[in-house]
């Protein structure tokens, strides 16, 4: 066995390793710099308290972007002075962040089953590569993001810093092989246990969906399936489900061998950058050579986020959840015994919020940020979640998982379909989307994204919204030069948090104007970019009346939009004409 000794190696603080919405997150260049990464680390292991990093079981994996490989030789190497355990790791370094939140919380069929804590090596949905960005977030034994006084006391290391520790004559480890490597400290023993990046997951998502009744969709002749990965983590898991447990043809899979720079793209599965999805299925430019598939979808490069799309159909992330919940009894069996809640972050759409009320389900609205539904969900509060930006989830685990909002998307279109997968023509998406807002009122919705402004502009614009809001009145006026379609705003705020659980509070969390007929302006800054500011405005109106229900979107929302751009200056602090993104 391989003997390794502690070093203590004096370092110095660098400015900025204060962890964003989720981890920290900047540039390659940023992380190669001597010690940074250490530093982070060692900030980590000293916030968390002695039992987890002492004889700790820690997961150290991501989604594979440039850089992984050297940073997960680094964590292991310290995690080995600092007294760890064992480190699990994906083979190649390869775990999508919803399967790390899974094997935090169990290792099906392994001995000592639950791990303490990981580190998750991405930067989601920002592309890789060495110029572009590298990304490390903290995650609990609850599998879900570190809380925020956990990041708070990181970050106040991270300015006081002098020395991390880190083993010296271990040698790298070979995660490209499965095994268990075991070695010797001063403390004992220390084991690097690398593995199969998918099974655990796949026994996880067989335990929650009816594989079979997909397999019935999925093997009639109808229904054509297209997934794209974008050349993130998604790929590894997408093979394994869709095809080899699914039965879909392997042609049915984009992008889906992982690589370190997403293949120089933009791993975001929206409208804009997953264009050779949005193509494939006959959405924006017509592509007249080919039938589109009945049913398509899209991860981001951690695979947590996901897009749904119909047969030249796009479905909101906003209603994507509220169909999910509607229908999560009667499709999933995981939820066949009833929901314990529902919640919403607080930008994304009130879609959710009139299933809610006609289930009679628990609802709570949160602020950005999936750990605030963990908090829920340990507590037992609520089964189902989502947000606007693309993230979908329940309590199997405490992340968003973009592949179980697909499996749930084919859950109901299986059922749906239960009677029919022979008859003259299957239940689309769209009909499944047209059919709920027939039935509870459609929320047009919209997101205009601003990326990378000043970031003295960026709050300037939110400190006028918020000045802007003392008076209601002259606020009418402006809307009412603006356009007479739109209706009069009765509340502005910023919105602010109580937690149900805990009892604290999260202030600042958007600003919101509140229109008469239900409509909704909201402005928020991006917690999640690496560089500059992200301006993020949010558009959405209430239409309940049936015969209304079926318009573009942007059409339907042109008039609200106008009042936005007109009430917040958009243009005048920006300089922007019009928004880098808007899905
Ligand atoms: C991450 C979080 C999400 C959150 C999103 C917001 O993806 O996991 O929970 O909705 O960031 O991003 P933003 O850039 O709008 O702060
Ligand atoms: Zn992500």
């Amino acid at each position: 066995m391989v003997m390794f000794k502690v070093a203590r190696i004096k370092t110095t603080p660098y400015d900025g390793q204060k962890p964003g919405t989720s981890g920290l997150r900047k540039k390659v260049k940023v992380f190669v710099q001597p010690n940074y990464l250490h530093n982070f680390v060692q900030s980590t292991f000293n916030a968390l308290t002695e039992e987890k990093v002492r004889g700790a079981t820690l997961v150290v994996s991501g989604d594979g972007r440039y850089f992984s490989k050297d940073a997960i030789q680094i964590i292991i190497k310290m995690a080995a002075a600092n007294g760890v355990r064992r480190v699990w790791v994906g083979q190649n370094g390869l775990l999508s962040t919803p399967a790390v939140s899974a094997v935090i919380r169990e290792r099906i069929g392994h001995v000592g089953s639950k791990a303490t804590g990981s580190f998750i090596l991405t930067a989601s949905h920002n592309p890789g590569g060495p110029h572009e960005d590298f990304g490390i977030k903290y995650n609990m034994e609850n599998g879900g993001p570190a809380p925020e006084a956990i990041t708070d006391k990181i970050y106040e290391n991270t300015t006081t810093i002098k020395e991390y520790l880190i083993a010296e004559g271990l040698p790298d480890v070979d995660i490209t092989a499965i095994g268990i490597t075991n070695f010797g400290g001063p403390e004992g023993q220390f084991d690097v246990d690398v593995f199969d990046s998918a099974s655990d997951y796949v026994i996880l998502m067989k335990s929650i969906f009816d594989f079979h009744s997909i397999q019935k969709l999925i093997s009639s002749e109808k229904f054509t399936f297209c997934y794209d990965a974008l050349h993130g983590v998604a790929g590894a898991y997408a093979k394994r489900i869709f095809v080899e447990e699914l039965g879909a043809k392997e042609s049915s899979l984009l992008n889906c061998i992982p690589k370190e720079d997403f293949g120089g793209g933009h791993p975001d599965p929206n409208l804009t950058y997953a264009k050779e999805l949005v193509a494939r299925m006959g959405l924006g430019k017509s592509n007249a050579e080919h039938e589109p598939p009945e049913f398509g979808a899209a991860a981001d490069g951690d695979a947590d986020r996901n897009m749904i799309l119909g047969k030249r159909f796009f479905v909101t992330p906003s209603d994507s959840v509220a169909i999910i919940a509607a229908n999560a009894v009667q499709a999933i069996p995981y939820f066949s015994a009833g929901l314990k809640g529902v919640a919403r972050s607080m930008p994304t759409s009130a879609a959710l919020d009139v299933v809610a009320k006609h289930l009679n389900l628990k609802f709570f609205e949160v602020p950005t940020g999936w750990k605030f539904f963990g908090n829920l969900m340990d507590a037992g509060m609520c089964s189902i979640c989502g947000e606007e930006s693309f993230g979908t989830g329940s309590d199997h685990i405490r992340e968003k998982d973009g592949i179980w909002a697909v499996l749930a998307w084919l859950s109901i279109l299986a059922y749906k379909n239960k009677d029919n997968i022979s008859g003259e023509k299957l239940v689309t998406v769209e009909d499944i989307v047209r059919q709920h807002w027939a039935t509870y009122g459609r929320h047009y919705y919209t997101r205009y994204d601003y990326e990378n402004v000043d970031a003295g502009a960026a709050k300037e614009l939110m400190a006028y919204l918020v000045k802007l809001q003392s008076s209601l009145s002259e606020v009418n006026q402006k809307v009412k030069e603006t356009s007479s379609a739109v209706s009069k705003v009765i509340h502005g705020d910023e919105f602010e948090y109580k937690d149900p659980v805990d009892g604290s509070i999260s202030k600042h969390q958007g600003i919101r104007y509140l229109f008469e007929d239900g409509s909704r302006l909201i402005f928020r800054l991006s917690g999640t970019g690496s560089e500059g500011a992200t301006i993020r405005l949010y558009i959405e109106q209430y239409e309940k009346d049936p015969s209304k229900t079926g318009r573009d979107s942007q059409e339907a929302l042109a008039p609200l939009v106008k009042v936005a751009l007109k009430l917040s200056k958009m243009e005048e602090f920006t300089g922007r004409s019009a928004p880098t993104v808007i899905t």
